[in-house]
């Protein structure tokens, strides 16, 4: 097992601004340098939470009240972190996820009204802890919008809310970078895919350094 610490990372940002991609290469790029990463995404992570996830992402956008919504995104978080995250970061791996508490600040905290707060305290009962390292992907909002719609799933509960709920999630993520300079790192997302990869990959370094 290594003796390395863990190193916990997530992508944060809007819809189809390049989280998934970039989260990808960045565990190829650790892997060929010899380290255990684990992969991961929210809502989900761990079979409980990835059941949570159908809950959350299908169906009709009024489907959950907001209170609902962050109780059960927390749910899956705790699942996720006690399952798959700890585990990890206790035998050392980097983990790395795809969205973790900013996005529910973000969704929850900010789309139907004024719930940071509560999001904040269920956060400190429940999770208690925060990524070493964010990296916020930053995106023009029509571009990220078409990306997300030109994949065509069914998971579209949140992309249906438009084009102002992508405007308004783009500008909170840039506040919550202001907020959390030690943690967020913001990287410009409207570059190729490798140009991009190539920033997020000088932040980790130093990161792991
Ligand atoms: P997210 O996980 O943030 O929603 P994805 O990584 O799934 O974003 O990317 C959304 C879509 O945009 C995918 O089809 C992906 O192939 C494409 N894409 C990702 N990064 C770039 C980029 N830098 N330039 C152009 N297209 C990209
Ligand atoms: P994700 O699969 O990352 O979608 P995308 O690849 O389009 O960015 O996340 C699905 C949706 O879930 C996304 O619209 C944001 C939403 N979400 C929340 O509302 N709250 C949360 O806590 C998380 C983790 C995601």
């Amino acid at each position: 097992m290594s003796k390395r610490a863990g190193l916990f990372i997530s992508f944060e940002g809007i819809d189809g601004s390049g989280k998934s991609t970039q989260a990808r290469l960045l565990a190829d790029t650790l892997r060929a340098q010899g380290r255990e990463v684990v992969l991961t995404r929210e809502p989900g992570g761990s079979p409980g939470a990835e059941q949570i996830r159908a809950l959350v992402l299908e169906g009709e956008p009024d489907r959950w009240s907001p209170h609902t919504e962050i109780l059960l995104f927390t749910a899956a978080r705790r699942d996720h972190l006690e399952r798959t995250i700890a585990p990890a970061l206790a035998a050392g791996k980097v983990v790395i996820c795809d969205r973790f508490a900013d996005s529910t600040r973000m969704y929850q905290g900010l789309s139907r009204g004024d719930l940071r707060a509560l999001v904040d305290q269920l956060h400190d009962l429940m999770i208690g802890r925060e990524p070493d390292l964010t990296l916020l992907i930053d995106m023009d909002p029509e571009t990220g919008l078409a990306r997300a719609l030109a994949r065509n799933g069914t998971e579209e509960r949140f992309e249906t809310f438009g084009a102002d709920l992508q405007r308004r999630m783009r500008a909170g993520f840039l506040a919550l970078a202001d907020e959390f300079p030690d943690r967020i790192r913001t990287i410009d997302g409207n570059r190729t895919a490798d140009a991009v990869a190539a920033d997020i990959r000088t932040a980790v370094e130093s990161a792991l350094a």
